[in-house]
């Protein structure tokens, strides 16, 4: 079975109702980013980060797989297929795939702020300040923040350099590490690109297909295509 690997952002989830990160005059809802998501963030104002989750939390748990969410199960049938996600909302799960990487961790997971293999699901509940973990310790957003290490890292590198078809979604690709990922992809490896701007992308693959469409326009026409064959 040949194996391919998707990289999703925040794009993918757009049609879902969920509001990507930049393009919004560096807000992100209303929020300084790095006032939400840093740990300097956290350490000026908890209540605020806390709060910013809580209402994302929310908002994730009404959102619905849009069509390209559920096109990527499909591959499934085909591919040995493995999702990379920036996305911290659980709509690839619930598009019906099954081995998804949260390389910025998940809105349902919280854990200790001293300890980082305490971590519970919450589901769709918020939690507050004087929330603790089993440690007695205050409980944070299992999110990855700008400043932190990405601990699946080295494991997304591995699988992104045996990949016979390597697939972008919806990614600005301007956070590293992820954005990384891209050079890790074998020379003879077809990438396909989806998103309706064109990224800003350094010493693009020999392969390389960019796609300018919508996530749900894009990317079940794509996966149409790997199932049947088809040259794109
Ligand atoms: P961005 O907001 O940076 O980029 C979103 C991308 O989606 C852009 O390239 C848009 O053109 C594209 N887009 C918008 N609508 C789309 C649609 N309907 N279909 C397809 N693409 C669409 O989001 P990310 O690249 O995901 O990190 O951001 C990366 C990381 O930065 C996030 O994971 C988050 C953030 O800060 C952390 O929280 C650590």
């Amino acid at each position: 079975m040949k194996k391919i690997v998707i990289l999703t952002g925040a794009g993918i989830s757009a049609e879902s109702g969920i509001q990507t990160f930049r393009g919004a005059g560096g807000l992100w809802n209303g929020y300084n980013v790095m006032e939400v998501a840093s740990p300097e963030g956290w350490a000026k104002n908890p209540a605020l980060v806390l709060n910013f989750y809580n209402l994302r939390r929310a908002d994730a748990a009404k959102a619905k797989p849009n069509q390209a969410h559920i096109a990527l199960s499909k591959l499934e049938k085909k591919f040995n297929t493995l999702i990379i996600t920036q996305n911290i909302d659980n709509l690839h799960e619930q598009g019906g795939s099954s081995h998804i990487m949260h390389l910025h961790g998940k809105l349902s997971e919280v854990k200790s702020v001293a300890n980082d293999n305490i971590v519970y699901d919450i589901g769709d509940k918020p939690i507050q300040l004087g929330d603790t973990a089993e440690d007695g310790q205050q409980l944070r957003p299992n999110v990855v923040w700008f400043g932190e290490m990405v601990p699946m890292i080295a494991a997304a590198i591995e699988e992104t350099a045996t990949a016979d078809i390597f697939i972008i979604i919806g990614t600005s690709l301007a956070v590293y590490p992820a954005a990384s990922l891209l050079h890790y992809v074998p020379s003879s490896t077809p990438v396909y690109l989806i998103d309706p701007n064109e990224p800003d992308i350094y010493n693009p693959p020999t392969n390389f297909s960019f796609i300018q469409q919508k996530a749900t326009e894009g990317v079940p026409m794509l996966v149409n295509k790997l199932l049947n064959k088809r040259p794109i």
